[in-house]
């Protein structure tokens, strides 16, 4: 089937003229959580189209907090004019990821090039965990910009206000479209999933048994270094990939598979899906062209360790995985005692340096 994108998504170029001015000066923060996918996004197209449908639980205590600080320059130039500060110190790495999400993002929020602005952020992950700060962090951004553009436009409506700060996310980073609600938000159209689309995030918009709704996710962090293959060469890798169409569509199929598994709180349906679609992510790397890998032998123990722990104890523990090393290890909030005493006992040693981030779903971003 043929799907038609349209480049331009008209209803979030803006209604109004530069003329109504904001304040000239101020600043706006928000901190905005990470996520970690249950059905993975990993091949897109076109301005950040995903190829399929994608979900995601929000995290909770993984989060990036950005300050924007503001001053408005004359109404008519052109530059972006902005500096990145990391953890209070400038930082030049960022700036030509945040150039070019301004370049992708300045028709729909035009105001970007009048102003200075200098980006303050910081994560509550350590910097160099492996964790992906780019869905916490370009969603954090994002939402100041909407806060701003707010001022400009004060009749704007909630709706509108989150859709497009997921809109813009999502043109910074592709899983940062789902970092603005909680506790599962899809991103991609699906035939299953009402009100989803491709352009932004949805919150999942049918009943999910209250086991979903606190479930824990222990982030093992095995390789704390920066990784070998990033997220967007990998995408780029499904183009000409032999698997790319039976990955997409078995994306879809879990995708439909999910939907009963999360209404029912059918905890065994759920396992098998979410690990079939991490190690599929993996599957797809170890497969493309060049191939690579990006888990660890730890990581391979790690699974082992979890599937051995689950059959011997029947406790509802799996894991899922990023484009990394690290895993997380997701059980319901029921089983945390059981769940904590084996990942101490049998899995902490697994992890560089013994470091772990325990994390459960979370309800999204937070204007400070
Ligand atoms: C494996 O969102 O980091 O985490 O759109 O190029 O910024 P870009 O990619 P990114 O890809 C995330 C891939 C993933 C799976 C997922 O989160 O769905």
């Amino acid at each position: 089937m043929w799907k038609i994108y349209t480049l331009t998504n008209k209803e979030f170029l803006p209604e109004y003229t530069l003329e109504s001015k904001p304040d000239k000066k101020g600043s706006l923060s928000w901190q905005s959580p990470s996520n970690i996918a249950l059905i993975k996004y990993w091949g897109k197209t076109g301005p950040q189209i995903p190829k399929n449908a994608s979900v995601s639980f929000t995290l909770s205590n993984c989060h990036t907090t950005t300050r924007l600080f503001y001053k408005q320059k004359s109404p008519s130039a052109k530059k972006f004019d902005f500096k990145v500060f990391f953890e209070g110190k400038e930082n030049t790495a960022f700036r030509p990821k945040i150039e070019s999400f301004f370049k992708r993002i300045e028709s729909y929020v035009p105001f970007v090039s009048s102003f200075e602005f200098e980006i303050h952020t910081k994560n509550s992950f350590p910097h160099s965990s492996g964790i992906a700060s780019s869905a916490s962090g370009m969603s954090a951004l994002a939402l100041c910009l909407m806060s701003l553009e707010k001022e400009i436009d004060r009749n704007m409506s909630s709706d509108h206000f989150f859709q497009k700060a997921s809109f813009l996310a999502r043109l910074g980073s592709g899983s940062a479209a789902r970092s603005i609600k909680g506790p599962l938000v899809v991103w991609g159209s699906h035939p299953d999933i009402k009100g989803s689309n491709d352009a932004y995030g949805t919150v999942y918009p049918y009943e999910i048994d209250p086991v979903f709704s606190s479930f824990k996710d222990t982030i093992l962090l095995v390789d704390q270094g920066v990784k070998q293959v990033s997220s967007t060469v990998g995408h780029n890798l499904m183009i000409d990939h032999p698997f790319a169409e039976a990955r997409f569509k078995q994306a879809e199929e879990n995708m439909t598979r999910l939907v009963p598994a999360l209404q029912q709180g059918d905890l065994d349906a759920f396992i098998k899906i979410v690990e079939r679609e991490a190690l599929a992510l993996h599957a797809m790397m170890m497969t493309s062209d060049p191939y690579f890998i990006l888990m660890k032998p730890n990581t391979l123990k790690i699974i082992e360790r979890i599937w051995d722990f689950r059959k011997r104890s029947g406790t509802p523990v799996c894991f899922t995985l990023d484009a990394g090393a690290n895993v997380h290890v997701l059980y319901p909030q029921k089983d945390t005692e059981a769940a904590d005493a084996f990942i101490q006992a049998e899995l902490v040693s697994l992890c560089q340096e013994n470091h772990y981030i325990k994390d459960q779903v979370g309800t999204g971003a937070v204007l400070l």
